[in-house]
């Protein structure tokens, strides 16, 4: 399983990939990975680890979609089976979206459909909700929204603040995005919005 990565900052979930493979508990390769920021820490740490690292500076194009234009050439170019968007914070065309349909994979720190959009934990905080988690999907054209792959739950605990819930979420994001890409190792469909595995 050949995966891309695309982040924008810390790259904990792009690090938790990378241990999984290393020990053996993912069967996959990273064949690129690629930030927007270039002052972004995970990017740092892929170039140290030693892989196909790329920064793509957003702001250096004229146009968004000259941007996307280059990341594709970039992906093409490495042929990845899945592309994991790990922290990337631009939004991708639809018609990005379709030609790589059902190969796009988002993270998002909240129980989907329940909290999309930025601040996912300090929105859980602030409604009061009990439980919340992390939801692995398949990205679609809508923010936050395509076939579940794997959700994992955490409570939320009284005096929780965005922060404290952001870091019990996150250590459930770094099994969640691990578990995810072992079952897209097995044969799988999407029928409606499911994902079915066989
Ligand atoms: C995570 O909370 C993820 O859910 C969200 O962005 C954050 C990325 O963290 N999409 P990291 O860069 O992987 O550490």
């Amino acid at each position: 399983m050949r995966l891309a990565i695309l982040l924008s900052g810390r790259g904990s979930n792009f690090q938790a990939i990378h241990e999984a493979i290393r020990h053996g508990r993912l069967q996959a390769e990273i064949v690129l990975v690629l930030s927007n920021r270039p002052d972004a820490p995970g990017i740092q740490r892929a170039k140290e680890y030693g892989y196909a690292a790329h920064i793509l500076d957003h702001k250096q194009f004229a146009k968004r979609a000259l941007h996307e234009e280059e990341v594709q050439r970039l992906l093409d170019a490495a042929q990845p089976d899945f592309i994991v968007l790990a922290g990337y914070m631009r939004l991708l065309s639809p018609a990005f979206v379709e030609r790589y349909r059902h190969r796009i994979l988002n993270i998002h720190p909240s129980l989907l459909p329940s909290f999309p959009g930025v601040d996912a934990q300090a929105q859980a905080v602030a409604y009061g909700v009990k439980v919340s988690g992390c939801t692995v999907h398949f990205v679609d054209e809508h923010l936050d929204a395509g076939p579940i792959i794997v959700q994992r739950t955490v409570p939320v605990l009284d005096g929780d603040t965005a922060d404290t819930l952001s870091a019990r979420i996150l250590e459930q994001e770094h099994v969640a995005y691990v578990e995810a890409l072992g079952k897209l190792a097995r044969p799988w469909r999407v029928e409606g919005r499911r994902v079915v595995f066989e």
